[in-house]
């Protein structure tokens, strides 16, 4: 136990709490040492560092493309600086690598007017965004400022850019059935709340389409739509069309077109995550939608390649497949007591290539995959759902016993007709000759016409099912003429 005396006696620094917080010398000895401890405490951790020091600016030294080398001054990966224009505006960047002393910075807009030499300034920004309920109805950029004519947005709630994963441990199970309005794949490929899927096509076969039918017909509380690297057209045909008003008032729309530069489409992908997860934290059932997966795997390619990483697979290099399970994860099912965030995000098959790197790669963390067939869309038949090809990986916990035999019995019948297509469509098939052909050739023109869905039509999970019942359980009209609506072989 140290004495008055001893106190009194001790360092300089001590003696000048002494003199300067008189408050200390009263109640009991022991609680006035205690708090003198602690007052220290507190000195001792402000000299040490807690503030942090004024950021040492530096200077930019070279640009090539999109990419700035700045020397002189230091900030994380991810961290943010200020690239000071010749008239004084502020050029707002992201430290997306660095070599030796110098970092590489890529600008998150527009980069005309910067200078050689130009100031660059660390800001200490956390990467958050600015959320709350007057979100709904709007559309934003990939900064989350409103593009529509809309009133400014006076959010007060703020949630970080990159939000923590949930504990994979605590995640609930997908186990509740997800109506989405389509016919072919609330039956076939029935989705479940939580899950992610893929709608994989080659460009001009449907995606946006479908996806626009998804998403006014789909039971979510919140809709978040990420427009990420397409045309700037679709944006307002998506917001207009696909969504409407009604549609518009529960959705949240971020578009970061084409034109945008890559960091600003990949922070659009994140944004439409952290909005996303801010409804989902509430208790809502969000659906988010993200057309495309691809341009954004795309954005971090030119990214990667900029500042030197090697590509790998199709010009791809390796942090490409880093990222996509990064954003893909932060959707499906929260803890107990949250809601839930439905992931659907369209995946460009280039030349309809089903072995594109990003392709397989989605295929792989995605929990399904829909895929759209060019042949049946070049026959008219929308959605051109190619049942074969796609699937629900959550459908053994969500469909019934018995609509899981009625997809199996649908698929048997789908692929006899496909597989002895050729046979058909010459008319070298001979009635009788194998009675499964007989009865797939029979119902084929019903099988496309329950296929067939106009955009404007949505059929509820209950009718879908019963739908397909009803196909495979009437009897096949005998006399149905074969291939007479088939698919345009
Ligand atoms: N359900 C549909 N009904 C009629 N036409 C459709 C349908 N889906 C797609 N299309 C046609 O295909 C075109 C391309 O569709 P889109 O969804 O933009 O393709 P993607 O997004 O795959 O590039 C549309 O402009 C439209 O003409
Ligand atoms: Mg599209």
């Amino acid at each position: 136990m140290s004495t008055e005396s001893e106190v009194a006696a001790g360092s300089g620094a001590e003696r000048s709490v002494r003199n300067h917080e008189p408050e200390i010398a009263t109640g009991s000895r022991a609680e006035r040492n205690v708090r003198l401890g602690q007052r220290l405490a507190a000195r001792v951790a402000r000299a040490e560092g807690d503030v942090p020091p004024p950021p040492v600016q530096g200077t930019l030294r070279r640009t090539i493309g999109l990419t700035m080398e700045a020397e002189g001054c230091e900030a994380p990966v991810g961290g943010r600086c200020d690239v000071v224009a010749l008239d004084g505006r502020r050029i707002e960047t992201e430290v997306v690598g660095f070599a030796g002393e110098r970092l590489y910075l890529m600008p998150v807009g527009e980069m005309r007017g910067i200078v050689p030499n130009a100031r660059v300034v660390p800001v200490a920004a956390v990467r958050d965004v600015r959320v709350g309920d007057e979100l709904l109805g709007r559309v934003l950029d990939g900064s989350g400022n409103p593009i529509d004519d809309g009133p400014a947005l006076c959010c007060t709630e703020r949630v970080p850019l990159f939000g923590a994963p949930i504990n994979p441990l605590k995640r609930r199970p997908i186990d509740e059935p997800l109506d989405v309005g389509v016919r072919s794949i609330n039956a076939l490929l029935p989705l479940g709340r939580g899950q992610r899927l893929g709608l994989f096509a080659g460009s001009g076969v449907g995606k946006s389409q479908l996806l626009g039918m998804m998403t006014r017909y789909t039971d979510a509380d919140v809709i978040v739509v990420g427009l990420i690297g397409e045309r700037g057209r679709e944006v307002k045909e998506f917001v207009d069309l696909a969504l409407g008003a009604e549609g518009l008032s529960r959705s949240v729309v971020v578009a970061t077109p084409a034109d945008d530069t890559p960091l600003m489409r990949m922070q659009g992908a994140w944004l439409s995550c952290a909005v996303a997860e801010y409804f989902r934290n509430q208790g809502k059932h969000v659906l988010l939608l993200m057309d495309s997966l691809t341009r954004f795997a795309q954005a971090q390619r030119e990214i990667a390649l900029a500042i030197g990483e090697p590509p790998a697979t199709k010009g791809y290099p390796p942090s490409v497949f880093a990222r996509l399970p990064q954003l893909v994860e932060r959707a499906g099912n929260g803890a107990a007591g949250q809601g839930s965030i439905t992931g659907i995000y369209t995946v460009l098959a280039e030349g309809d290539d089903q072995n594109d790197p990003v392709v397989d790669a989605s295929r792989a963390i995605l929990d399904g995959h829909v895929v759209l067939a060019r042949e049946l869309a070049d026959t008219g038949l929308y959605p051109a759902v190619d049942v074969e090809s796609s699937v629900s990986r959550a459908m053994q916990a969500i469909a019934g016993h018995e609509q899981k035999e009625l997809i199996t019995r649908f698929r048997q019948v789908y692929s006899t007709y496909r597989q002895n297509l050729d046979l058909i469509a010459v008319g070298a098939y001979q009635k009788g000759s194998d009675a499964r052909v007989d009865e797939a050739v029979a119902l084929w023109p019903r099988i496309i016409e329950f296929l067939r869905q106009r955009q404007d039509e949505s059929v509820d999970y209950d009718s879908s099912v019963a739908a397909l019942a009803e196909l495979l359980n009437r009897p096949a009209n005998p006399g149905g003429t074969p291939a007479a609506d088939g698919d345009g072989s």
